[in-house]
């Protein structure tokens, strides 16, 4: 026989492998499927909750869907582009809340779809500018911004006031909404061309519309009370952005308590 001593783990008489981390490192299938399965725990963890919760959003009091007139104006917005040159986020920073307002809060873009968050600003921020400006400002800023602001490189959009506001059918549209939970409900669906039309008629019966969505502005937006232009839904959408909500309140709502 040899006279070195055997290495202990050769030989019958070698001790009963014991299962330790060296196993594992050493068995790269092993090391493999426990892996996956510590980070498949953290996944479920993370993800699982999110299937029974409704929303990961918090609900601010005030936030409202759009209007039937809003949504048609923001369907205009996306449809020219404005989003290219506007972002509607305004960042918890100093200079951006002195400059715009309050920084937004995610209830603001809940009813969004898609939302208008924007990824560059070639112009300001629009997530407050809603009474900011009067309706005769926006219409001439949008007819020939340089006339307003002489500066300014924005284009001009004066076709809105000779467009006749087509919207489609608008049942039909917030029907589609409320499928991805933008809560309209059966009445609001059903009335939701009459709404169209009552927001920017003066003298329209608009109770109902008000009622169903308050703060809504009901006037003639485009200078021309006498027909529904897309000017009248474009200048309703801005008029209306950032003020749904009181929004030092529902900050201090959103707070960690
Ligand atoms: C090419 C980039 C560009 C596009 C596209 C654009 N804008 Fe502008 N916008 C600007 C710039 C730059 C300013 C700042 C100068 C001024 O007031 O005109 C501005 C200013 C504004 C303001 C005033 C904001 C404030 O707080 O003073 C509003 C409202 C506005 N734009 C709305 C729109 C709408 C609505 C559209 C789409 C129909 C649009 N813009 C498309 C560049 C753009």
């Amino acid at each position: 026989m040899d006279a070195r001593t055997p290495r202990p783990s050769s030989g019958p008489e070698a001790p009963p492998k014991r299962f330790t981390h060296r196993t594992i490192e050493r068995n790269v299938t092993l090391l493999a499927v426990l892996s996956f399965v510590v980070v498949a725990i953290g996944g479920i963890v993370e993800i699982a909750p999110l299937f029974w919760i409704d929303t990961t959003v918090e609900k601010v009091e005030g936030m409202r869907p759009y209007t039937p007139l809003e949504q048609a104006g923001r369907n205009i917005y996306i449809r020219e582009g404005c989003y290219t040159c506007h972002s509607q986020m305004i960042r918890p920073f100093r200079d951006e809340a002195e400059r715009y307002g309050h920084y937004s809060l995610a209830a603001e873009s809940m009813y969004d779809h898609p939302f208008q968050w924007g990824s560059k600003r070639t112009g300001p921020d629009l997530a407050r500018v809603g009474n900011r400006y009067s309706d005769e400002w926006h219409v001439q800023h949008l007819k020939n911004p340089r006339s307003v602001t002489p500066e300014s490189i924005m284009p001009g959009y004066s076709f809105l006031s000779e467009r006749k506001l087509d919207a489609g059918d608008m049942r039909a549209h917030l029907k589609a909404l409320s499928r991805v939970g933008v809560p309209y409900d059966e009445a609001a669906i059903a009335a939701a061309n009459d709404d169209l039309l009552a927001q920017a008629t003066p003298d329209a019966d608009a109770a109902s519309l008000v009622a169903r969505y308050p703060k809504a502005q009901v006037r003639d937006f485009d200078g021309q009370p006498d027909r529904v232009t897309e000017m009248d839904a474009l200048v309703a959408y801005l008029q209306m952005l950032g003020t749904l909500i009181d929004f030092e309140a529902a900050a201090a709502q959103e707070q960690p308590r």
